[in-house]
């Protein structure tokens, strides 16, 4: 059998860990649930779930990867202690995996079809623009070629392995996106609308602040740190070596979040400019931001350097799911990493199309909101939880501070993923059983 693959060097995976984290839960998301829940305060529960709940499962994730250096599933099943099974965890990550990216690459393909529409630019009435949205997905055969696309092209980067196709993408591709994002940064900060954007996410309205803010708080901490599923499982398996966990954690979180709060400062000031109301919804970026590129100044471009910056962020990120079941297919199967790519792409294409023709629905609900409910609101919490046990109370505390360190921050951490996340992960997932 061929030796595990690995990554090149530590700045390999932490680059390819903030690739995976940083994706449209950071763009497309964070905005509008800040925008939401009204501002700073939401913005501070929301760091406190990163790091009460986001960092201490990340080391455990990473961990519970570089050790075992399997997949999910092998993963789990190498911490077994008793009778209990513990591979079905890993099982419902994998499963996850695969739902995620079937909707996310659809979500990819509109960002490509706005990327082309931003080289013409976008012209014409508000609600012609805004029309552009309704009409794509009206149009099943374009959505459809959009999702081949996007599954296409992600799946020829993993055919190149680990090494020359996440690593490399990932230090291609995140360098470039850290810098369009400066660039529209400095665009924002010359909009007369800034003043009222940073006031927002500054000052704190703790009024705004309710029970579902908290319970929305931790899905969108975990959904953006790629948590739950077990891709920073899959990830941390290609680690060999010293490597010191709890900085790499704090290091991907670090970025992922001040990645989240720029797109804040990148798109409020454009919506407050214009006098919009900051809660625009999951339509801020298509149908909103649209309208508004084709009244500003230097809009045409600032749209192609938007959508850009979204489409790189949302590949990096679908490139870590598909590898959470390509790398379950090839270790439980022994199966060559091609033809892992080539089933588990297939069978996500397949269920892709379920959510790129709009119009097919359960009782009602498109398949893109079931299945996101599905994953996020259930599987991701019910997978953050079980790996919170498994990693609190499976492995001894000794183990842990021999292993990942004793340092004070690491003892703190390591306390807040034994007891406080999996109360926290308790708490959300019975009350979505509850709202079901
Ligand atoms: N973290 C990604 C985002 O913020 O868009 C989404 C994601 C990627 C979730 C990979 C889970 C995952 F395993």
């Amino acid at each position: 059998m061929s030796a595990r693959d690995a990554w090149k060097s530590k700045l390999g995976f932490i680059l390819a860990a903030v690739g995976s984290a940083v994706g449209l839960g950071n763009i497309w998301k964070f905005p509008y649930v800040v925008g939401k829940n009204g501002g700073s305060a939401f913005i501070s529960i929301y760091l406190a779930c990163i790091i009460l709940v986001g960092i201490p499962i990340l080391i455990a994730e990473i961990y519970i990867g570089k050790k075992s250096q399997l997949n999910p599933v092998g993963a789990f099943r190498f911490f077994q202690k008793g009778k209990i099974p513990f591979s079905p965890i890993g099982y419902s990550g994998v499963l996850c995996g695969i739902i995620i990216l079937s909707y996310y690459s659809v979500i990819t393909g509109w960002i490509c079809h706005y990327l082309m529409l931003s080289f013409r630019g976008f012209y014409g009435t508000e609600t012609e623009i805004s029309t552009i949205f309704d009409n794509l997905n009206n149009t099943p055969w374009l959505n459809v070629a959009w999702h081949t696309f996007v599954m296409t092209a992600i799946m020829l980067i993993l055919m190149k392995g680990v090494m020359k196709g996440i690593e490399k993408a990932s230090k291609i591709l995140m360098p470039i996106l850290g810098i369009l994002l400066l660039v529209l940064v400095c665009y924002s900060l010359t909009l007369d609308g800034m003043k009222d954007a940073w006031h927002f996410l500054t000052s704190p309205d703790f009024s705004k602040v309710t029970g579902g803010s908290l319970l929305e708080a931790l899905g969108t901490s975990f959904f953006t740190l790629s948590l739950g599923i077990g891709a920073m499982i899959t990830y941390g398996s290609y680690l060999k070596g010293e490597v010191n966990i709890t900085k790499s954690a704090v290091q991907i979180a670090l970025i992922d979040t001040l990645i989240a709060f720029l797109a804040g400062i990148v798109i409020f000031p454009i919506v407050f400019s214009n006098n919009l109301e900051p809660s625009a919804g999951p339509g801020l970026i298509f149908q909103t931001l649209p309208v508004l590129f084709a009244k500003m100044p230097g809009g045409h471009i600032v749209s192609v350097i938007f959508f850009a910056l979204v489409l790189f962020a949302a590949v990096t990120s679908a490139i870590s799911l598909l590898e959470v079941a390509v790398s379950f297919i090839i270790d439980e199967f022994k199966c060559s990493r091609i033809k892992a790519i080539l089933i588990m792409g297939s069978v996500i294409w397949l269920l892709g199309i379920l959510s790129a023709v709009s119009s097919w629905n359960v009782a009602g609900t498109p398949f893109l909101d079931l299945f996101d409910k599905i994953a996020s609101c259930y599987m991701l919490p019910l997978g953050g939880l079980c790996t919170a046990l498994v990693f609190g109370w499976a492995i001894t505390t000794e183990t842990k501070y021999k292993e990942i360190g004793s340092s004070v921050i690491t003892k703190i951490l390591l306390f807040a993923a034994k007891y406080v996340s999996p109360i926290l992960l308790l708490i959300v997932f019975l009350k979505e059983i509850g709202s079901f």
